[in-house]
C-alpha cells in the first residue's frame, strides 16, 4: 500500500476504507476483514457514523498488528457546541477499544467553535492519544482562521472531491501549506460511474470508471477513502496502483467538474454558507 508522509512525519496510506452507513455488525466485520485481506490498512469512521463500537470489534479481530493499522475518527458538531471535546474523544477511544487513534479530525467547522476545538485536539496530539490531528470540510477561510490561533498546521483536510466536484483551489492551497487532502465520497456515491467519458476512459485503460476516478485523485496527490461493503468492490477499488492515466486524459477528467455535491451538509449547519 502506497503511503504519504504527513507534515508531522507520520505516514498515512493513500487508500483507505470509508465506513459511513456501515451499521450492520456482520456487514462491518466482513467489509473490514475483506479490506484488510486486500491490503487496506486505513479505516475511516466518525462518532457521527454510530459504528465506532462495531469498527472496534472488527479491527480487534484482524491479525494485522495495531502499528500497521491507521484508524481515523472525528469529533461531531454537538460535542463542539458543548465544548466537550475531551469527553467525545475518550468515548470514541473506548468504543474503538483503542488507546490512540492515528488521526483525529474536526468533522465540520462549526462557526464560533472550531478554533477552540482545535486547541483541544492539540492536547491529544501532545499526550499521544492522537498521532496526527486534522480537519474535515474546511474551506480556505477556515484554514486561515486556524492559522491565526495555532502554530500547528492540520495534517489532513478531508473534503469531498471527485471528477464531478474538483476542488482545485482548495487542493492547491492545502498543498502549498503542507496539508494533505484526503478525498471523501471519491466515487461521488456512484454519480459518475455511468458517465460516458469515464466509461470510455475505463475501456481505454482496462479498468472500471470507479478505478479511473480513484486513480485520477491519486495522481493529483490526494488520498482516497471509497466506501463499500461489498468484498468484490472493496478489492476492485484497491486496484488503482497498476496503471497510469495520461496527462491529456487527466485534463479531460478535470473538465467534468460541475461542483456536484454528493454528500449532504448536516442539518445543524444547513444555513451556513460553505
Ligand atoms: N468528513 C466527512 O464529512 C465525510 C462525508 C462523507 C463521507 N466521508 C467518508 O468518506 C467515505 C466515502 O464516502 P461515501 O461513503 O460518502 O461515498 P463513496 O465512497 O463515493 O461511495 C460509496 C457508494 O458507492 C458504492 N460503491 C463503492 N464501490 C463501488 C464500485 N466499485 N462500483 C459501484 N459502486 C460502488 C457503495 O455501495 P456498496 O457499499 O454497496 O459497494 C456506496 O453506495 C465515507 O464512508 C466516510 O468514511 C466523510
Amino acid at each position: 500500500m502506497q503511503k504519504v508522509t504527513l507534515n508531522n512525519g507520520k505516514e498515512m496510506p493513500v487508500l483507505g476504507l470509508g465506513l459511513y452507513k456501515l451499521t450492520d455488525e456482520a456487514a462491518t466485520i466482513t467489509a473490514i476483514s475483506a479490506a484488510a485481506n486486500a491490503g487496506y490498512r486505513l479505516f475511516d469512521t466518525a462518532s457521527a457514523y454510530k459504528n465506532e463500537e462495531l469498527v472496534g470489534k472488527a479491527i480487534a479481530r484482524l491479525s494485522v498488528p495495531r502499528e500497521e493499522l491507521f484508524i481515523t475518527t472525528k469529533v461531531w458538531n454537538n460535542a463542539q457546541r458543548l465544548g466537550d471535546i475531551e469527553g467525545a474523544f475518550s468515548r470514541s477511544l473506548e468504543r474503538l477499544r483503542l488507546d490512540y487513534v492515528d488521526l483525529y479530525l474536526i468533522h465540520w467547522p462549526v462557526p464560533g467553535c472550531y478554533a477552540g476545538t482545535w486547541r483541544a485536539l492539540e492536547r491529544f496530539l501532545a499526550d499521544g492519544r492522537a498521532k496526527a490531528i486534522g480537519v474535515s470540510n474546511f474551506e480556505i477561510r477556515h484554514l486561515e482562521e486556524l492559522r491565526k490561533v495555532s502554530g500547528i498546521v492540520p495534517a489532513v483536510n478531508q473534503i469531498e472531491n471527485h471528477p464531478l466536484w474538483y476542488q482545485q483551489e482548495l487542493i492547491e492551497y492545502c498543498r502549498d501549506n503542507g496539508i494533505q487532502v484526503q478525498a471523501y465520497a471519491p466515487l461521488a456515491r456512484g454519480a459518475y460511474l455511468d458517465n460516458d467519458v469515464m466509461c470510455v476512459l475505463g475501456t481505454k485503460y482496462a479498468h472500471t470508471p470507479a478505478q479511473v476516478g480513484l486513480r485520477w485523485a491519486v495522481q493529483k496527490g490526494l488520498c482516497v477513502i471509497p466506501k463499500s461493503q461489498d468484498p468484490e468492490r472493496i478489492r476492485g477499488n484497491a486496484r488503482i496502483f497498476d496503471f497510469e492515466i495520461e496527462d491529456e486524459d487527466m485534463a479531460i477528467i478535470d473538465t467534468l467538474n460541475q461542483n456536484y455535491r454528493a454528500a449532504s451538509i448536516p442539518e445543524d449547519l444547513r444555513d451556513i454558507q460553505f
